[in-house]
């Protein structure tokens, strides 16, 4: 298949690398870098004149791929995504589907009218580890499901890469952080348990990433703070260990020392100081949800670890199921019986979620080329994770008050 890229970043570079790994061609890239373009010329063997700078160049040249990855950042996706969707490609669109709540569902109509798929890179169904959860819940052995807990633990230097000093910072800007973060794992709750949110609440803030909070003798950037050596928020380590991270101009190369040189300049974002930034979003949140036949779920999403996972608690009448995702671990534990462990094999040397992208895109694919099969990915499956995400916003601004959203049987 004859594969388009719109935004070749670190998602749609990955996209680009299991399109081409399974046969398919990537026809036609665009992205407002042009050292992105040259990438797609001499990595990914794209014709020069199939490469744009523009969104609108690209979208007047018309349809010229089987399907489109949108892989730009959030606030492009609504825009773009009925642009692609109008001159009729099929779209694997980067989760979150679109920023309003309105969006997502004018999204959702226009690819229903128009006949077109959309799949959600709702990439933890996929993963070998949720796919094994399933299978258990599934096959009864935990009888039926009582309670789910999940935990999206950010890491403290993730969350202070992308929510206080990077792209997610501010929900006026983007949206809010269970939505940015969570709609995964709302999404995984709705599809493991196979039922409905009835109503739910939430409770978060943001506590510890502001201005209260700075170490005495600390700067505005941690290039002037005289507390940055006994601080595991200074840019200077963070980035050092990871200089990829740190965004380069055209041409330049991501190297520690390139890193260093950008956290120098005032104007960058990422040199910040991470108690004196114009964030907004949480750093910890909760949501209680009420599912259909009275299953309760609870997620909790917070900065405060170590090291980024998720772990989920699974309970049943007769067992429960434990693991870690990053650990690809599950330990099953029926009452009475010895606990039961799998090792979760997924390593497929592309995939940035524990196996889970590559499945999906192919999938994907597959669910093009076979009119008839349904995606797991599907937008309309997506649309009730990013809806509660919304819910769980707008009871954590009302104090944690219930959000009703459908009736109880
Ligand atoms: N499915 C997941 O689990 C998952 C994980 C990470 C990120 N994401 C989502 O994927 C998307 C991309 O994230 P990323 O980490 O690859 O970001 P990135 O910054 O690495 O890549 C974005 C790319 O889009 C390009 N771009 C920006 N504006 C553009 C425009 N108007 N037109 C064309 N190109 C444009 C940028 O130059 C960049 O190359 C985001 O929506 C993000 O939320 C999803």
């Amino acid at each position: 298949m004859k594969v388009a890229i719109l935004g070749l970043g670190a998602r749609g570079m990955m996209h680009s690398k299991i399109a081409r790994s399974a046969g398919h061609t990537i026809e036609a890239v665009c992205d407002v870098q042009k050292e992105r373009l040259v990438i797609a010329q001499n990595q990914l063997g794209v014709k020069k004149e199939n490469c744009f700078l523009k969104a609108d160049d690209f979208f007047a040249a018309g349809k010229l791929a089987d399907i489109i990855v949108i892989s730009t950042l959030d606030e492009t996706h609504y825009d773009y995504t009925l642009r692609a969707l109008t001159l009729g490609y099929d779209i694997l669109l980067e989760k979150p589907i679109a920023l309003k709540q309105n969006e997502i569902e004018e999204i959702a109509e226009t690819a229903k009218r128009l006949n077109r798929k959309i799949g959600v890179c709702h990439v933890l169904r996929y993963t070998p580890f949720y796919q094994k959860i399933k299978e258990l819940i599934d096959s009864g052995v935990i009888g039926k499901v009582m309670n789910i807990n999940q935990t999206e633990n950010v890491g403290y230097y993730h969350y202070a890469h992308s929510f206080v000093r990077g792209n997610w910072h501010n929900s006026e800007e983007t949206c809010p952080m269970i939505l940015a973060k969570c709609c995964h794992d709302l999404d995984l709750i709705l599809w493991l348990t196979g039922k409905h949110c009835v109503k739910l609440s939430s409770f978060g803030s943001l506590d510890y990433f502001t201005s209260a909070n700075q170490p005495n003798g600390a700067a505005d950037r941690c290039k002037d703070c005289k507390a940055r050596d006994n601080c595991v928020f200074n840019a200077y380590q963070i980035y050092t260990d990871r200089p990829t991270w740190v965004k380069q101009p055209d041409g330049e190369d991501y190297t520690v020392e390139n890193a260093i040189k950008q956290l120098d300049k005032n104007e960058n974002f990422y040199g910040k100081c991470v108690f004196r930034t114009d964030n907004n979003v949480v750093d910890h949140q909760m949501v209680n949800l009420v599912l259909e036949d009275n299953v309760l779920a609870h997620l909790t999403m917070q900065a405060f670890s170590g090291e980024v996972y998720r772990r989920t608690q699974v309970c049943g009448t007769l067992g429960e199921i434990n693991g870690v995702m990053e650990e690809n671990r599950i330990t099953l534990h029926l009452f009475g019986k010895e606990p039961q462990t799998f090792e979760i094999e997924c390593d497929d040397g592309l995939s940035q979620h524990s196996g889970g992208d590559k499945l999906l895109f192919l999938d994907f694919l597959d669910c093009v080329e076979k009119d008839d099969k349904e995606c797991k990915a599907e937008i309309d499956c997506a649309v009730e994770s990013h809806l509660l995400a919304f819910a769980a916003e707008k009871s954590r601004l009302q104090n944690g008050e219930t959000i009703v959203l459908r009736k109880e049987k």
